[in-house]
């Protein structure tokens, strides 16, 4: 299948940050059955993060605040330049404005398949403003679309009044594809301590807590954008999967389910969505938006 000019090999891509960048994981999620690899979000120079406690769990998913702690865009480009992949690798990229965005853009597209570019995560940096605000994802997107020589996705924030305002954005801007949901923004307290569990103080949630939010966010791009939609949160089953296709998704991105449950959650869901499609004579290209389109 294609999505954006990028050819998947099945619906399912590692979503960004979850399980790190090392080459030698991307190969065992490429055996495990994954469709295309997103990497962590990388900058162009090394970022060190925040202190623990960065990732707790919580209540339907995971807490985190990591802070895009990265190597820096050299390092990293070594250790990927070891992978070998058969399916399509994504570099996520962050930057603090347009030019840097570019700059980025411009090292990494010719070791991709595409970029992603991180304009939404809740508690890093000013990257949260950049994502909220219409003008500035279109200006990011549109100088990051001048440098690139692969497909755009520009990976959109949940915490935002409408966010197809910020999908229009991007698709003015020139993006070939949105990805939606980054985290949601949340906090826990540590009532024994009577102290924030995260260093950070607030973080973000992801896990099943989130689907339903993903879910919407995805329903109202898909009436409102003519890109493809890349689904995000919360999906641990092959039947929220379909779900996501259903509600407009092109393909979806897998994250806190294979922290928790192993990479042989990748196998299990992509079994679960080869055999409802097989059961019912359809494709994942006419399961997407076919809920959507009925409205
Ligand atoms: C520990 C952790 C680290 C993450 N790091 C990144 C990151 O570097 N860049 C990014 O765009 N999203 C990052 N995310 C967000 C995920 O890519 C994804 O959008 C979110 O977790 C929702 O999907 P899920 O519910 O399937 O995990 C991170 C999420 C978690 C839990």
């Amino acid at each position: 299948m294609n999505v954006a000019g990028i050819p998947l090999k099945n619906p399912l891509i590692l979503c960004s940050g979850v399980l790190g960048i090392s080459s030698a994981l991307f190969a065992r999620l490429e055996k495990a059955g994954m469709g295309g690899i997103v990497t962590k979000s990388i900058s162009l120079r090394p970022t060190e993060g925040y202190p623990p406690p960065t990732v707790v769990p919580v209540a339907g998913g995971v807490l985190n605040a990591m802070g895009l702690p990265n190597p820096g865009v050299d390092a990293f480009l070594e250790e990927v330049g070891e992978a070998s992949l058969s399916i399509p690798l994504i570099i996520s990229v962050f930057g603090t404005d347009a030019k840097e965005v570019a700059a980025m853009v411009d090292r990494v597209s010719p070791y991709c398949d595409a970029v992603e570019l991180n304009l939404s995560c809740p508690h890093a940096g000013g990257l949260l403003a950049i994502g909220q605000n219409p003008c500035l994802v279109r200006s990011v997107v549109a100088s990051a679309a001048r440098a690139a020589t692969v497909p755009v996705v520009a990976k959109l924030t949940p915490n935002v009044t409408d966010i197809t305002e910020i999908g229009k954005a991007a698709e003015e801007g020139g993006a070939d594809a949105v990805s939606a949901i980054n985290t949601v923004r949340g906090m826990a307290i540590d009532i024994h301590q009577a102290y924030p569990v995260l260093s950070n103080v607030s973080g973000g949630l992801s896990g099943p807590a989130v689907k339903p939010i993903g879910m919407k966010c995805v329903w109202d791009l898909a009436g409102a954008i003519e890109i493809p939609i890349i689904g995000i949160g919360g999906i641990s089953s092959g039947g929220d999967v379909v779900e996501y296709l259903m509600a407009g998704a092109s393909a979806v991105e897998l994250g806190t389910c294979l922290g928790s449950g192993g990479i042989e959650q990748v196998t299990a869901i992509r079994d679960g969505l080869d055999a409802w499609c097989s059961a019912r004579h359809t494709t994942y290209e006419a399961l997407s938006r076919s809920v959507r389109d009925k409205f």
